[in-house]
């Protein structure tokens, strides 16, 4: 592997610093124009860093909570009431974004840690928390590689590849879901070319994604979301990659708003559609894709947001939601790090968490 490309798939979008006692995050709102790093101390600091997207990606948003709980233990003094402070803290930063359920699921974790090992003195508590924290890491960094091994089973050198948003290594720990078989197979040796649809209003395609590809080496084109279609007609389009925020247990998915239609599109023109991600982005008690939450935000991303001026009437109404929820019927599979799940996916998904497995 060259230089170049070990610091992308390496990337340290989010680590703890020890010796400083603080969680500091790439700012990926800054990205691809600069590289900065925050330092996040306070519990309205990690909110904020959220419900911006200075972190973002499904999988990246839970471990940045995570290391973000064990900060927020650390402060809580010696006298108060331990458990109840973390479980406040920890419904504050849940609040954040509602769709990506890993955010949910790593709060959950550390809680249940904390819960756990009450009884330690309090060096000791925060010891573990921290051990969790960092455990949630390096478990996603094996996952990722996993889904990117399953991933490269099912296609093959030369082929193109669609995009949409950005599940690259800034969304993760390492390598990432949609585009980890492509990074893990650029290592090999192979070659694909690959489409990055732009991904309005935030531009994650755009800004991230083709950024991310074109460093490491990679054949990426970046087009406008709605050039989707006219890639795939061009027979330049082998197979579709996506992440996922949110997989329902019939395997209906919530990621980036843009990605059904993209699906739809595959389905019309025969191209398998692959949707990529950790099992812990499995919501396995959420029934379908109607019981997904989805985040509405500021109409602003689409009227003002990159422009120099507006580009719309001030007091139009925009209707902007983050996400949408692709159907199970038009998924070919969803590559997870235990194996790649095909329909029926209310059988091969509750397999997944059949704890014989
Ligand atoms: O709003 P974002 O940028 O957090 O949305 C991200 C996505 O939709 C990603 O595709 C998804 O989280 C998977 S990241 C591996």
């Amino acid at each position: 592997m060259d230089n170049e490309l070990r610091k992308v798939t390496h990337v340290e979008n989010i680590r703890y610093d020890k010796a400083a006692e603080e969680l500091v995050i790439l700012d990926q709102t800054l990205l691809p124009n600069e590289e900065k790093f925050l330092r996040l101390t306070t519990a309205e600091e990690m909110y904020d860093a959220i419900k911006t997207l200075r972190v973002r990606g499904a999988p990246a948003i839970g471990i940045c909570a995570a290391y973000s709980m064990y900060v927020l233990a650390r402060s809580i003094p010696e006298d108060a009431d331990f458990y109840p402070k973390l479980e406040e803290y920890g419904a504050y930063l849940n609040s954040s974004r509602p769709t990506a359920v890993n955010l949910s699921w790593a709060i959950r974790e550390m809680l249940k840690t904390a819960k756990e090992n009450l009884s330690l003195p309090r060096a000791a508590l925060l010891e573990v928390l921290y051990e969790k924290a960092a455990a949630i890491h390096e478990d996603d960094i094996a996952k990722c590689t996993a889904i990117s091994e399953y991933g490269l089973t099912v296609v093959k050198d030369g082929d193109g590849i669609l995009t949409h948003c950005n599940a690259g290594p800034l969304a993760t720990s390492q390598y990432g879901t949609a585009l980890g078989p492509i990074l893990l197979g650029t290592e090999r040796g192979m070659k694909f070319r690959v489409f990055s649809d732009e991904t309005r209003p935030l531009l994650q395609g755009a800004r991230l994604t083709s950024y991310e590809l074109q460093r490491a080496g990679v054949d990426v084109t970046l087009i406008c979301d709605n050039m989707a279609s006219i890639v795939m007609k061009n027979g330049w389009v082998q197979a579709c990659f996506v992440g996922c925020d949110r997989v329902a247990a019939n395997g209906d998915t919530a990621n980036k708003i843009g990605t059904s239609g993209v699906a739809i599109l595959a389905k019309h023109y025969g191209i398998p559609f692959y949707v990529l991600g950790p099992t812990s982005t499995i919501d396995i008690a959420c029934p379908d894709g109607d019981h997904i939450p989805i985040e509405e935000r500021d109409p602003d991303e689409i009227k003002n947001m990159w422009y120099e001026k507006p580009m719309a009437l001030s007091d139009v109404k925009c209707y902007n939601p983050a996400f949408d929820v692709t159907d199970h019927s038009l998924i070919e599979g969803i590559i997870t790090e235990k194996g790649i799940c095909r329909a029926p996916y209310t059988e091969s998904l509750a397999a997944l968490f059949d704890n014989k497995k």
